[in-house]
Order: structure tokens, then sequence, then C-alpha cells
């Protein structure tokens, strides 16, 4: 029985990758650090993989490929999933050095680095914000003042996720405060990959947020339906929740849909699944946020299976073995996810208020007593739990998110 390489299972992806490649009759070896292990995996995901575990520190790279090059090539390894944006490129450097399929190794780090995707979207033309890079508060401020930037600006770590260290800056008095929350890690949590610390400065782009996914297969692109996103409109930018399929006009999705493509043309996307993050600008045309080499969080995957009778994580486990991928919609419903977010850290107490509907699916919490992150330091992270809900359409599914959530409080000491 052949098998899959999943380079760390500890995300939201990582039991839909097990399970698609269970009922593709694959094998699979989970790769992750022993402390990492040992600390973030709960037990029912320990039971889900069994004992085929592989340890490795991913912050030493070089030992880290030469590892998995070997591992590969003496456990008939036939193809590589990325479970942890942050190890895409290292996916897909396996790929090419085993001949197996997956993304231009030379341009992969463009999926997970803003500095090298706002290159690369310079380059190939790709409608993006406009960005400097600066390394340092002062590069900062005279690159805005030589460009004539105006604010509002966006500013953000070059290699983080989960809205880590993403501020709207509305004045130059706040830059300084949001140039040193960009530059605040240093290293990946939890297996302290050394990050770039250069900081994006972004024109702020207006408009209306979505994301979409995208299977491709030996370069061929094929675009999933779009999500609908909800996003804080405050100073820190982080997801509340998520819906599919968004309701847009038949002029947005073709702009959503073709500059995805190019974005992922760009970057060298030739086998797997993206995850396009963009906004509809005021003008109507689309402007690329950013673009990883993977699933979405936030269990979209769930929900477009439940919408669509979509499995992009089955999809991904066949473009990178080598299989045909199976995404044609079998149904047109709804499906939204809305998150229990705590404004400021402190320790969880309790969830209150939740309304009730037909259309909830499930409701996830954590327990009581434990530590919660605020938004400005843990962005998306800063969640004590989510509900998932359907319904027969988009109006309907979130009409009942918004009941579901008219009155919720975490309480948080
Ligand atoms: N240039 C920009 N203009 C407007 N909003 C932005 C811009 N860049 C980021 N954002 C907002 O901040 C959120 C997080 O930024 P993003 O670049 O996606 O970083 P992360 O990798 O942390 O998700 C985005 O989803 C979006 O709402
Ligand atoms: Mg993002």
């Amino acid at each position: 029985m052949s098998r899959l390489l999943l380079l760390e299972a500890m995300g939201n992806t990582g039991p839909y990758l097990l399970r698609a490649a269970e009922e593709l009759g694959l094998r699979v070896t989970v790769v992750t650090h022993e402390d990492v292990y040992a600390k973030c995996y709960a037990p029912a995901l320990k039971e889900l993989i069994g004992d085929d575990v592989l340890f490795t520190d991913f912050a030493d790279t070089e030992t880290s490929r030469r590892q998995l090059v070997a591992y590969a090539r003496d456990n008939d390894v036939s193809g590589i999933v990325c479970g942890w944006e942050f190890l895409s490129p290292l996916v897909a450097d396996l790929a090419a050095e085993l001949g197996l399929p997956g993304n231009d190794p030379r341009r992969a780090l463009g999926c997970r680095n803003k500095r090298v995707m706002a290159e690369l979207f310079a380059e190939h033309a790709v409608p993006s914000p406009r960005t400097l890079l600066a390394r340092t508060y002062e590069s900062a401020v005279a690159q805005i003042a030589e460009r004539g930037q105006e604010y509002p600006l966006v500013v953000k770590p070059a290699e983080q996720s989960a809205s880590w260290g993403v501020s709207v800056v509305r004045e130059p008095q706040e830059l300084a405060a949001a140039f040193a929350l960009a530059q605040s890690w240093p290293v990946e949590t939890p297996h302290h990959i050394p990050l770039d610390t250069t900081v994006i400065i972004q024109e702020y782009v207006g408009g209306v947020e979505f994301s979409v996914e995208a299977v491709v297969c030996g370069g061929l692109i094929t675009m999933l339906p779009v999500t609908e996103k909800f996003t804080t409109q405050d100073a820190y930018r982080v997801e509340i929740g998520h819906t599919v399929p968004a309701v847009l006009s038949a002029e947005s999705l073709t702009q959503i849909r073709r500059t995805s493509e190019r974005a992922l043309e760009a970057l060298g996307v030739l086998n797997g699944v993206a995850h396009i993050e963009l906004k509809i600008t005021p003008d109507g045309s689309a402007k690329i946020i950013e673009v990883g080499a993977r699933l979405p969080g936030d269990h979209v995957v769930r929900l477009m299976h439940v919408a669509h009778g979509l499995d992009e994580a089955r999809a991904y486990v066949e473009a990178v073995t080598g299989r045909q991928p199976e995404i044609t919609p079998t149904y047109e419903r709804a499906a939204a996810i809305r998150f229990f977010t705590s404004y400021r850290a402190g320790t969880f107490q309790g969830l209150r208020g939740l309304g009730t509907s037909p259309h909830v699916m499930s409701v996830d919490t954590d327990a009581p007593g434990t530590r919660v992150g605020g938004v400005r330091d843990k962005g998306n992270d800063a969640r004590v739990g989510h509900v998932i809900l359907s319904g027969a359409d988009t109006a309907e599914v979130n009409a009942a998110a918004a009941v579901v959530m008219a009155h919720v409080r975490v309480e948080v000491g």
C-alpha cells in the first residue's frame, strides 16, 4: 500500500486529510516535531493517526529535508500534503526532489512569505495592493514619504498567519506601534521555524472580502465556489465567520476567478490546492490579499462539503498522488461558521446568550478555565469556539447565523 506524507496534522485540516487518505486507500505518515506531538496533539487526533508518526525538526530545514527524502524513498511515498502553511515551501521542495506532483519549488516561498508574494505579483502584474517592504521603522517612514503613500495603511509581518500582527493604521502616529507589533514574532509557533521579520506596508484595499479555493492538477486550475468572509472592521482584522457559497454577480465571479488564476500562475502553484483571499474593490475589480498553498482553515473544508458535496481534502490528496481530482459539486445548498471571539485576553469563563435554530449542525467551545488571548495579540486565535450551520441557501443560513449569534457573550475573567 503506498503512503502519503502529511507534514503536520495538528492544524484544522489534519483530520480531513487523514480521512481523505483512508478513503483513497493510502497509508499516512504524519510528520511533526516530538514536542509538538506531545503538547499540541489531542488524544482523539493521536488515535486517528495511529503509530505512523515521524519526528523531525522543521526549524532545521536542511536536515529535515534530507531525513524526509530518505524516508520517502524507503517507504513507497506517492504524495506529500501540507497541513501547516509554514511548511508549504518544504512540501514543494520534497515533491520536486522525489519526482512527485507538487508546486514549482523556486517560487513556493511566495505562497507563504508575503514579501516574496508581493515581488512575484509585481513581476507578473497580478492585481494586488501596492506594497512597501521595510526592515526598520525608519525605512518605513522614509519609503512612505518618498512614494507619497497615503493612509490608511495595512501593516503586517512577512511571515505570519491567522492575522497575527496585522493592523490597519489610520494616521502616522500609529505607525510605530503597528510596526513593532508586526515584528513581534521572529520565530513561528510551535516549531520555532525562523521567520523573515520584514514588515509589509500596504495600501488599504476597500471593498468586500472573499476567499476562494482552487484545486490544481498538472497546472490546470479548477476554481471552487467562493466563500463569503466576515471580519472585524476595527484596527485589528480578524475573521469572525464564513459562509459558503458567497452570492455574487456573474461579473464579480469572473473577476475573482480570473484574478485568482493569475495569482496561482505567478506563484507556480501546479499541483495541489490553494486558498486565496481577495477583495472586490468599489470599482468592481478584484485585488489579491494573499494566497496559501494549502487547504482553507476554519472548517471551510466542512462547509464546502455541507454546501456542495465537495471534498477539497480528498481532491488535494488526489492531485498530489497523480490521481484525477473529483471536483464536481453535487448539490447547491449553503453552510456557515461563526466564531466566538474574545476581544481581550484572560481566562474563558463561559459562553452566554447563544441562540437556538434548527439550522445549527454543531457547537464547539473550549472548556471554561482555558487561557485565551485577545485579538490584538492572538488574531484569529482569540477564539473560544464556533457554531456551524446549514441551510437551503446563503440568505437562509446567514439569517439563521445572525439569530444564533445576536446575543452571544464570551465571558472572560
Ligand atoms: N492591503 C489590505 N487592505 C485591506 N485589508 C487588508 C489588507 N491586508 C490585509 N487585510 C485584512 O487583514 C486580514 C489579515 O491579513 P492577511 O494578509 O490575510 O494576513 P494573515 O496571513 O495573517 O491572514 C485580511 O483578511 C484582510 O481583512
Ligand atoms: Mg489571511
